[in-house]
């Protein structure tokens, strides 16, 4: 199978490079399940872009380089703050209708859009569909991807490896596992983008979907491209505290919009921890939420949200209120029990400003790469955008450096020669659950030297037993994911115990101050 373009992801990232290059290359988008898995479809807050009169591009810029400690790349930055108004103005033109301020008053008509905030943002500056932003554009941009003759969107394709050409050190294509067949297919493109999302799976409690396994890292890594800053994963500080909900964001945006973080006894406790109460960063919520369970022994905190009224509720939260109302919680009376859980992977392949990889047409866009904009911590909002941003700049360099309907080499097949059929799965399962429950114990919100060292002898452990099932067994999804799990576990403790110093969302005892200088944590392949 062939195409000009392989894009593996149909998130955010992945269907806007689609979309901006099928005009003139042919596409082809893999998603692992459908066309509704991945983050996308779940990102509640909305997207950040600078707007109105009262911000500027020097505000969200330096409130972007604030959350990220210091670790940020300023050039990346402003590239990508400097694109917001294209990124807002795109998803408009696409179909995004975006919450207006007065309902009744058209854009067109001189009306304005509603701005909502989250932490670290020193005003009003996301754009959002109520609080369902990422259903809204992952519907939109899915809908113009399937009515697009150049796009060919193939569900339930699990990308396994990258066909990497190793005299001129180019990406050819990827070995992919038809979930519907079994068979393993190899697909042949003159340039492939990785924009498989993140890997927060690798943690026992996330607030994302079951695909996120870290599956473009892991295999960037393997075909020889360098990772950095693999040790800051962000912790969400308000997921829904209940024993059914399996992972259900309560948006930061409540925050923003007067909701306040309480103890059991009532108090209201962020103050105590940072000037700007409940709307700090994210990784200093995070952390005194962490902190303040420890030191009560409580199991979750509360979001208050109860002086809120019905309308604001109905129109601002009504995904969450609803979700909530399914497990009993009334918002508009009740508390919401909340606790901190895996969010964003902030590290990732490295890319340059194009998207580009160390291989030659290798890019990788939105949450598996490290492009150098979150640094140390993603500043709330700013991850669409980056999705966008990147997957516009990917785009634009795949068409300037590739030609459509270009000659490809022969890649060689899938081989299954020394492989059987796996005759039981508890390896598997049994090594799922005990790689995320370590990662949430040992390699958690706060980390010490003696507990990562911990993770890593297990992580040793599961390596081989995992490459040994792998070598011996016929492959599928459950494999695959852990195989990539394992390697990206690998990558975030090896990076966690290279930084010596508290940093961001990386806070050791170990080494609780921050060092004068900031340094990515850079991981190469056999180095
Ligand atoms: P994703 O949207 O995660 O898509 C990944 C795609 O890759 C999927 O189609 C998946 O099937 C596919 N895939 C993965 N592995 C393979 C494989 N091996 N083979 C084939 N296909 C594969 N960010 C914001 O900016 N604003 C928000 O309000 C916001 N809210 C969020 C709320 C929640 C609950 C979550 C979980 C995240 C939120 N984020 C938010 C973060 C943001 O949603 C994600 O970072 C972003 O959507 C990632 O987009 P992506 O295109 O990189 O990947
Ligand atoms: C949220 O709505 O709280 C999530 C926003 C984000 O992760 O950027």
């Amino acid at each position: 199978m062939q195409a000009d373009v392989l894009v593996i992801g149909s998130g955010a990232a992945g269907l806007t490079a689609a979309l901006l290059l099928a005009d003139s290359r042919k596409v082809t988008v893999l998603s692992k399940v459908d066309t509704k898995s991945g983050s996308t479809p779940w990102a509640q807050g909305g997207i950040a872009a600078v707007s109105h009169e009262r911000d500027t591009p020097e505000d969200h810029v330096s409130d972007t380089l604030t959350a990220g400690a210091g670790l940020c790349h300023e050039d990346v930055v402003r590239h990508t703050v400097m694109q917001g108004t294209w990124a807002i103005g795109q998803l408009i033109d696409w179909g995004v209708q975006f919450d207006l301020r007065d309902r009744d008053r058209d854009v067109r008509a001189g009306g304005e859009y509603h701005l909502t905030r989250e932490g670290g943002h020193s005003t009003r500056r996301i754009f959002h569909v109520a609080d369902s932003t990422g259903a809204a554009i992952a519907s939109t941009l899915m809908q113009r991807a399937h009515q697009h003759p150049n796009i060919e969107v193939l569900e339930n394709r699990v990308a396994i490896d990258l066909i990497v050409n190793k005299a001129d050190n180019a990406c050819v294509g990827v070995y992919v596992l038809n979930r519907a067949s079994g068979l393993v297919e190899a697909l042949q493109a003159s340039a492939v983008i990785l924009a498989s999302g993140g890997a927060s799976k690798v943690y026992l409690y996330t607030s994302n979907p079951d695909t996120a396994t870290g599956d473009g890292i892991a295999m960037a890594w393997r075909a020889g491209c360098s990772v950095a800053n693999m040790e800051f994963n962000q912790f969400h500080p308000t997921c829904l505290f209940h024993p059914h909900a399996k992972s259900l964001l309560i948006s930061e945006a409540m925050r923003g919009e007067g909701g306040t973080l309480r103890l059991p006894s009532g108090e209201a406790f962020m103050e105590r921890f940072h000037d700007a109460a409940d709307l700090a960063p994210r990784d200093v919520v995070a952390r005194a939420i962490d902190h303040e369970m420890k030191r009560l022994g409580i199991d979750c905190v509360y979001l208050d949200v109860t002086h809120f009224s019905r309308k604001l509720l109905q129109t601002r939260f009504p995904n969450i209120a609803a979700r909530c109302a399914t497990f009993g919680i009334d918002i508009a009376h009740d508390s919401i029990p909340v606790v901190p859980a895996a969010h964003y992977s902030c590290g990732g392949v490295r890319t340059d400003l194009h998207g580009q990889t160390d291989i030659d047409s290798l890019y990788a866009i939105g949450e598996t790469a490290a492009t150098g904009l979150h640094g140390a911590n993603r500043l709330a909002s700013n991850s669409l955008l980056e999705c966008m941003v990147f997957a516009r700049a990917a785009a634009e360099h795949i068409l300037a450096s590739t030609s459509q309907g270009a000659k490809m080499p022969e890649v060689p097949a899938w081989d299954e020669s020394r492989v059987i059929d796996a005759d039981e799965k508890i390896v598997v399962s049994h090594n799922w659950d005990e790689l995320r429950r370590f990662m949430w114990d040992y390699v958690g919100i706060v980390r010490t030297t003696p507990r990562l060292t911990r993770a890593l002898h297990r992580i040793e452990l599961l390596r081989r037993e995992i490459h040994e099932f792998y070598s011996s067994y016929r492959v599928d999804a459950d494999l695959i994911e852990l195989r990539n799990l394992v390697e990206v576990a690998d990558l975030i403790v090896r990076s966690a115990l290279r930084r010596k110093e508290s940093r961001g969302l990386h806070y050791t005892l170990s080494f609780p101050e921050t060092c004068k200088t900031a340094e990515d944590t850079l991981l190469t392949p056999g180095a």
